[in-house]
Formats: C-alpha cells, sequence, structure tokens
C-alpha cells in the first residue's frame, strides 16, 4: 500500500480492508463510539504498528473487538456470571468488559497485564469488516495520544494521514464518547471507564458494582493505564465553569490580554456570549446529542486557532458522568 497517497485512495471498501488487517496492516474504522485504529489482535508486529503510529504510552492497553460472542473461546480462561449477564443485554454496543486473558494474543495488546478487554460493536461496517478479517481485531481510538478522539474519517485522517494503510469511511459516529470499560475478571464488577452505557444501566442487570475511586479523585492511581494519561486536550488552554454567569467576565478579560477566546457551550446558551469561536455542543436536555458533538466541538477550537477555552459544565449523572469524564480530562481538571 502505498501510504503517501491522498484520502480518496485510501478509503478501501470493507473487503479489501479487511484484507488489510489480514496481511498485518493498520486500518481505521467507524464504530458506534469514535473510529477505531484496528489491527490483528494475534499479530504482534502488526499491534506494534498501532502504537507507533498513535504515538502511544506501550504500557497502555488496547481494547479487542469481535463480530461474534464464540470468539471468546480463544480469548478468554472464563466468562463470569456477570459477564455473560452484561453480554447479553449489551452486545453489540458500547461496553467493553475485562476477562482473564489466554495466551495467543499479541504481548502488547494487553500490555503485559493477565487481563484482556473485549467488545462487540453495534456498527454495520465494524461487524462486517470483524467478521471479513476473521480475526480479532484490537483497536484504540483512531487519534493522536492525546488528542480528542475522532468521530470522523476527517478527524482520523488529520491525526493519522501517511501513517496507517487507509480509513474504512462510515460517516460520522453515533454515540461519540469511547465505551464503557469494566473490570468483570475478578469478584465484584468495577467500572474503570464511564461511557455510553451508564452504571444505572449496568447495576439494573448485575445488581451493586464498584466504581475505580480514582473516576472520583484526581489523587488515586487509576485502575485502567489508559484514565492516567492526558487526554482529548485542545491546543488552547481550556477551563471548566461551573457557574456559566461568570463566562462573560472571564471572556472579557482574556481578550483584554491579548488572546483568541473560545467559549463551549449548547444551543440553549449559544447566543449569550461575545467570544470570538462560540461553539454549541448538542443540547443541554438531551445530553446524547452532547456526547455526540463533544469531541468534533474541541476539535473545531484547534481549527479556529483558539488560544484560551471556557467552558460549560454538565450535572455529573447519567451520560453526563462519561461526559464530564472527559472534560476533566481535556481541562486536566483546571476549574474557574
Ligand atoms: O469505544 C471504544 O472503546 C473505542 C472504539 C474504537 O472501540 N476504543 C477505545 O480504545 O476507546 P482506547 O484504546 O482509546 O481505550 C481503551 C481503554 C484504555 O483506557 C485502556 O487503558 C483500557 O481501555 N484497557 C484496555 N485493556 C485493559 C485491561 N486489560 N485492563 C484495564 N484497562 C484496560
Ligand atoms: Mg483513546
Amino acid at each position: 500500500v502505498d501510504n503517501s497517497s491522498l484520502l480518496e485512495d485510501k478509503a478501501p471498501e470493507i473487503e479489501e480492508a479487511a484484507l488489510w488487517i489480514k496481511n498485518g496492516e493498520v486500518v481505521a474504522f467507524p464504530t458506534e463510539t469514535v473510529y477505531g485504529l484496528g489491527a490483528n489482535a494475534l499479530d504482534e508486529k502488526a499491534i506494534q504498528s498501532i502504537f507507533t503510529a498513535k504515538g502511544r504510552p506501550s504500557d497502555n492497553p488496547l481494547i479487542v473487538h469481535i463480530a461474534k460472542e464464540s470468539q471468546l473461546d480463544d480469548l478468554v480462561e472464563e466468562i463470569p456470571a456477570t459477564a455473560q449477564s452484561l453480554m447479553e443485554v449489551f452486545w453489540p454496543g458500547p461496553l467493553s468488559i475485562i476477562f482473564k486473558r489466554k495466551e495467543g494474543i499479541a504481548p502488547s495488546v494487553t500490555a503485559g497485564l493477565s487481563t484482556v478487554a473485549i467488545r462487540m460493536p453495534d456498527h454495520p461496517v465494524a461487524l462486517r469488516l470483524l467478521e471479513e478479517a476473521g480475526v480479532p481485531v484490537a483497536a484504540p481510538s483512531a487519534n493522536l495520544s492525546g488528542k480528542p478522539s475522532p468521530t470522523t474519517a476527517a478527524h482520523v485522517f488529520h491525526d493519522l494521514n501517511r501513517k496507517i494503510a487507509g480509513i474504512v469511511d462510515g460517516g460520522p459516529t453515533g454515540v461519540g464518547l469511547e465505551s464503557t470499560v469494566i473490570d468483570c475478571s475478578e469478584g465484584t464488577p468495577i467500572l474503570y471507564r464511564p461511557g455510553g452505557i451508564t452504571k444505572e444501566q449496568i447495576e439494573e442487570i448485575i445488581g451493586p458494582i464498584d466504581v475505580d475511586p480514582a473516576l472520583a479523585s484526581a489523587g488515586e492511581a487509576p485502575k485502567s493505564p489508559g484514565m492516567k494519561y492526558t487526554h482529548y486536550s485542545p491546543a488552547g488552554i481550556l477551563y471548566l465553569v461551573d457557574n456559566r454567569e461568570n463566562i462573560s467576565n472571564y471572556v472579557h478579560e482574556a481578550k483584554k490580554a491579548g488572546s483568541r477566546v473560545g467559549v463551549l457551550t449548547t444551543e440553549e446558551n449559544a447566543d449569550a456570549y461575545d467570544a470570538d469561536v462560540v461553539i454549541a455542543c448538542g443540547k443541554r436536555n438531551d445530553l446524547a446529542t452532547v456526547a455526540m458533538s463533544l469531541y468534533k466541538s474541541l476539535r473545531s477550537f484547534d481549527e479556529e486557532k483558539v488560544e484560551v477555552i471556557f467552558a460549560e459544565t454538565f450535572a455529573k449523572e447519567g451520560l453526563g458522568i462519561a461526559i464530564m469524564n472527559r472534560l476533566e480530562k481535556a481541562a486536566e481538571s483546571k476549574r474557574l
């Protein structure tokens, strides 16, 4: 494959992309959450290429994607009852489940851990690609490490052009935030990363679960290696502002100091601000729309060369927990 070719030449059909994966290449593809950067999970060399393309720290394990539950047999030691119940309800869907792993998975996929995260994506293109490839496909989000996850093929192209074999374009993704990650490998399941499936939805199926203490307090070391890294960061400095009445003042001050200023808001309040760039990220009364456009909105500030961004915040309930988790990481916890 000619890695210097343009996007048009690098938008393969599903069959072609599946062939590339079988041949040890790295291909971006859509899922219902965000675009993933996929390679054969059994091929160590192919997996190394994912880490290289993204600039991803090697201690951060990948999620393995499957199209059929029977693929689990070769990947995991056992399927605990909790995992079985969650799979029945939420697969295919935005829930990654951590199991005790078997040998055979490329070592870099699990970053040396004895567990592996697995999910079945709920996207027709992803499922067909996985079926055609016939191998489990390890796939992190298809962004450069540290940047917002890609929700369109154009985002992937922006970050990874010339670094990967190609991008399967399936249009914008629906959920917009990465999958929920839950560890079912031992005893009471533990929520590691909030996402499209909420804690309440999970507890409705399997009863009370634990939550990684690191999700509540910044001082704790997260149990999921990826959760400790800076993430989703726009190039400008991002501040979260709980009281949005104060945003206009901050905008005024930052403009006076000579900065190009942005505000991240929602459609309800978009007219309230006099910043250089005001981006409305969905509707506050429908958090699914906020989740869907959050990363695109963060990327837009970069395109507009915004230097300082003030963002409204959301109540930490339901999907708001996942949204605030990503915003707090993007802001590196800077709050006004
Ligand atoms: O929605 C998604 O999950 C997307 C799409 C492409 O499927 N993928 C994704 O992958 O977000 P990534 O690599 O960006 O995030 C994977 C997260 C990281 O925080 C990683 O540390 C955690 O899952 N993880 C993976 N395997 C793990 C394991 N065995 N133990 C603990 N955490 C694990
Ligand atoms: Mg990621």
